[in-house]
């Protein structure tokens, strides 16, 4: 299948209807840095397993990834702890409830419900602490231009902006450490997943590093090498599916049937396991944090190639 001819014609449409009914969203407002970032852009790139690559409209462009690295961190905590220090800590269920909501943990224990809600993702930088202590930052970055092909930083002051606002994060952090869910001090572990959220990455750059999520864990660019293996990348998969999107992710399973994880940069992140990894961008986002036009995006990615899990 040809590629670049489809996301062209996408993105077309898209910035259509940008132009006639505006972004359709509001850009995330609770964090000074991002509420800056026009709304009015769209970007996607893919990637094939087979390395064929597509880029279109501001595909090239640098974003904040937000919580698309939790994809990125909890593989680096698999690849490096067993099955028992890991889940432990963290559940896999879905949890129905907002990103950053504290209701769940009370009733649950000091236990989140999966990674990729904001205190999952907080008890998954802990365990990196305890894994890289101080290099932690640094082995995060070192991991992802490994995979990016090239080197990925932070965006020093949406991280900034992000400590000096993230009073939810500091309670759902403090509360799982008041239940002895954290072990190590909560400033420490939350500059990591605060530096975590502020990579910047254009949609192509994270299309190349979710590369193994689409080929059973092999390396997309070090030929020969694994990133994880074939079952470990699909229960990654299995885990954006059910809990990628929050409280959307059964309408993210319905409309468009494919693993996927966002962020509120605007940015999301699909998998169509065994042919491609796929990246949209557009910073307006919905009620449940995700990009109104990357869903929309998806939506007729998976219309017109006819490709999904199901
Ligand atoms: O924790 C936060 O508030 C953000 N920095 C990350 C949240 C995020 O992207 C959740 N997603 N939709």
């Amino acid at each position: 299948m040809q590629f670049q001819p489809i996301l062209d014609e996408i993105t077309a449409i898209l910035q259509q209807d940008l132009q006639q009914h505006g972004p359709g969203g509001q850009v995330a407002s609770y964090i000074p840095a991002l509420a800056r970032v026009p709304a009015g852009q769209i970007g996607m790139a893919l990637r094939t397993r087979d390395g064929q690559e597509a880029v279109a409209g501001a595909g090239a462009q640098p974003f904040s990834i937000q919580s698309i690295s939790k994809v990125f961190t909890l593989t680096l905590a698999m690849q490096k702890l067993s099955e028992e220090a890991l889940w432990s800590r963290i559940g896999r269920e879905p949890s129905g409830t907002a990103f950053n909501s504290l209701v769940q943990l009370e009733f649950e224990h000091g236990t989140p419900r999966n990674p990729f809600i904001n205190a999952g993702a907080i008890a998954v930088a802990d365990r990196l602490i305890g894994l890289f202590g101080d290099t932690a930052c640094a082995a995060l970055t070192a991991f992802m231009s490994d995979l990016a092909g090239e080197p990925i930083g932070y965006d020093t002051e949406v991280a900034e902006s992000e400590a000096s606002t993230g009073y939810r994060n500091q309670a759902l952090a403090n509360f799982m450490k008041s239940f002895g869910r954290i072990d190590h001090a909560v400033a420490q572990v939350l500059d990591l997943y605060f530096h975590q959220c502020a990579l910047s990455m254009s949609c192509l750059q994270l299309a190349r590093a979710a590369g193994y999520l689409c080929s059973d864990g092999a390396h997309p660019l070090a030929a020969g090498q694994a990133v994880m293996t074939e079952r470990q990348t699909r229960r990654i998969n299995a885990l954006m599916l059910t809990c990628g999107t929050y409280d959307a992710a059964g309408e993210f399973a319905y409309r468009i049937g494919l693993p996927c994880k966002s962020g509120v940069g605007g940015g999301i992140l699909a998998v169509v396991p065994d042919r491609l990894s796929l990246v949209v961008w557009s910073p307006a986002l919905d009620a449940s944090g995700n990009s109104v036009l990357g869903q929309k995006a998806l939506e007729l990615f998976t219309r017109r190639t006819g490709l999904s899990i199901f």
